[in-house]
């Protein structure tokens, strides 16, 4: 009887430990899996909606530039982000701000959000190198949507994360064309 006892506890004590293994394997394979990644936003287009300009009698621009940027989700939870704004910088000077509402993302998935940005006028024509680059006709601006949220899954893995996309654009006044060209930065 004690023989067989003892052979029971050994028989237990073996089954505990390889349960044991089996569960810290699972949590291992569960948060590596399910680890949390990071949203990107990028900018997929810049498109000039609206120009009207003039040299004379004195300069004059008002533009409306058209961004399209793409969220892209890539966890197995949501992804939910805070009121936001595109910039537009001209010569360093901060010329257009657009609001990007604060919003939610499902889990694996992807949204564009459209938002145009006008040209507040007043700080613009204070700048002397404006009058120059309009009348070589190419105007180099700098946009930046940054988006700031957390990510989570099953409300327990949750990471913080903000995602900056920064284009530099030219705009050719006389052709109304616009060339862009962007990079994406995210930082926990
Ligand atoms: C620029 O154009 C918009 C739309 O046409 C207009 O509402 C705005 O007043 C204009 N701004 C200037 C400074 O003319
Ligand atoms: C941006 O401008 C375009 C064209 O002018 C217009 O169709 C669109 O509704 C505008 N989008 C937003 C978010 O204001
Ligand atoms: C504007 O940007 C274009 C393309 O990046 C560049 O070739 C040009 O020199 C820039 N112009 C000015 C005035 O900075
Ligand atoms: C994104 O831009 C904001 C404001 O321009 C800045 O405060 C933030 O540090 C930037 N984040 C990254 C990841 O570059």
């Amino acid at each position: 009887m004690s023989c067989c006892g003892r052979g029971l506890k050994i028989c237990l004590v073996v089954a505990c430990i390889l349960l044991l293994v089996i569960a810290v394997a699972l949590v291992v394979l569960f948060l590596v899996v399910l680890k949390p990644k990071e949203p990107k936003i990028t900018t997929k287009s810049v498109t000039l909606d609206r120009i009207q300009s003039a040299i004379l009698p004195r300069p004059f621009l008002n533009l409306t530039l058209g961004l399209v940027v793409e969220v892209k989700n890539p966890n197995y939870g949501s992804f939910r982000y805070d009121d936001s704004n595109a910039y537009l910088v001209y010569r360093g000077d901060l010329v257009g701000v657009s609001p990007i509402p604060a919003g939610y993302q499902k889990a694996r998935s992807t949204q564009t959000i459209r938002t145009n940005i006008t040209l507040m006028a007043g700080e613009f024509l204070k700048d002397f190198e404006f009058y120059g680059d309009l009348l070589k006709g190419v105007l180099n601006f700098t946009s930046t949507s940054s988006l700031h949220g957390k990510a989570s899954i099953f409300k327990v893995l949750k990471t913080e994360v903000s995602s900056n996309c920064t284009c530099e654009i030219s705009v050719h006044v006389d052709s109304q064309k616009t060339e862009s060209s962007c990079k994406t930065v995210v930082r926990h």
